[in-house]
């Protein structure tokens, strides 16, 4: 990314946090929440005023479920990509001026008919679930992350696309005095991503509204995002305010600051350096642990025939 390339996953030790106590988090939680304990527990910056809060933890899918650990969630709660809020790693802190609520997101474009809808409207009429993903940045690190929220195919459902729609686009929200960042006029804001139908509807694609078995931290992302766990993680945009349905490919952020450097496809691929760096291995964020990437993230099996036919393009970039 067009960054200051701090080494920002040298976290010391000292912050991790055992992995049987946070794994126990929830349960503690549970059986806290009924004894009025929970105010003596460890707080995660205003999870608890979230109006969503009683929908979580959600029920895990065993079906995305993988075979590493989960990234310590004060891990991840401090090492982040959101510029709205700043280009540093630790922006926990400047994300807290994100108001989550009230919040809406606009259906607009190829739909039958245009439509807003509150956030907590949405979350009733869809079902949550868990899924645990990887989770890598172009940046060639990586995170294994417990995320709650549910299939982007049935957000697509919700919006009811015309056919002539080719392409899904979402935004995140403009409010530079709600986020410092959006003052850098050098940034093409809003943010904005893209995915093909086909993709949009793929099973993997998932619409994040929690994570760590609770409504999603502002630095994640609240109170929705997406995940797209074979893509590279500047495709997985944060905080979105709408989502519309085109007959062009969508230009993303990203792309738009520098296309020589990052496209519209963003697949994970370990033989495919970025231009200023390789991507054939990636950085544990919490354990530091140097790991081979994988195809497709490790998701092959779910992906690669969305991309049969299409070779001639620039597809993991
Ligand atoms: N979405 C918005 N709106 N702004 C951003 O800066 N960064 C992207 C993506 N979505 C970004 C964003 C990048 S580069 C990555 S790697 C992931 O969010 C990081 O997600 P995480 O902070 O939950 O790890």
């Amino acid at each position: 990314m067009l960054i200051r390339r701090k080494r920002g996953w040298e976290i010391p030790e000292s912050r991790a946090t055992p992995e049987a106590v946070f794994l126990n988090r929830r349960e503690i939680l549970a059986a806290a929440g009924g004894l009025g304990l929970a105010t003596a527990l460890p707080r995660f910056a205003h999870a608890e005023e979230d109006p969503s809060a009683g929908l979580y933890p959600a029920q895990r899918n065993p079906r995305y479920t993988i075979e590493r650990d989960v990234t310590p969630e004060k891990i991840n709660a401090h090492y982040n990509n959101f510029y709205e809020y700043s280009t540093d790693k630790d922006l926990a802190d400047a994300a807290q001026a994100l108001k989550v609520r009230p919040w809406t997101i606009q259906f607009s474009g190829l739909v039958e008919a245009e439509k807003t809808v509150d956030i907590d409207d949405l979350l009733k009429a869809m079902k949550l679930e868990e899924r645990v993903y990887r989770h890598r940045c172009v940046e060639a690190w990586s995170m294994t992350v417990p995320w709650t929220g549910f299939p982007l195919a049935d957000l697509v459902a919700y919006a009811k696309p015309l056919g002539s729609a080719k392409y899904i686009q979402m935004e995140t929200f403009l409010d530079p005095a709600m986020a410092p960042g959006q003052n850098q006029p050098f940034y093409p804001w809003p943010y904005i991503e893209g995915l093909t139908m086909a993709e949009a509807n793929n099973e993997l694609a998932f619409m994040v509204t929690g994570a760590y078995g609770k409504p999603l931290l502002k630095q994640m992302g609240a109170p929705i995002r997406l995940h797209t766990p074979w893509k590279y993680g500047f495709k997985s945009i944060k905080s979105i305010v709408r989502v519309s349905f085109v007959e062009e490919r969508p230009i993303n952020f990203w792309q738009q600051l520098q296309s020589s450097e990052y496209g519209f496809w963003a697949n994970v691929n370990p033989d495919v350096p970025h231009p200023r760096w390789s991507q054939a291995s990636e950085t544990v964020i919490g354990t530091r642990e140097r790991i081979p990437t994988r195809i497709y993230n490790g998701y092959g099996e779910f992906v690669a025939g969305l991309y049969k036919g299409l070779e001639s393009e620039p597809l993991f970039m």
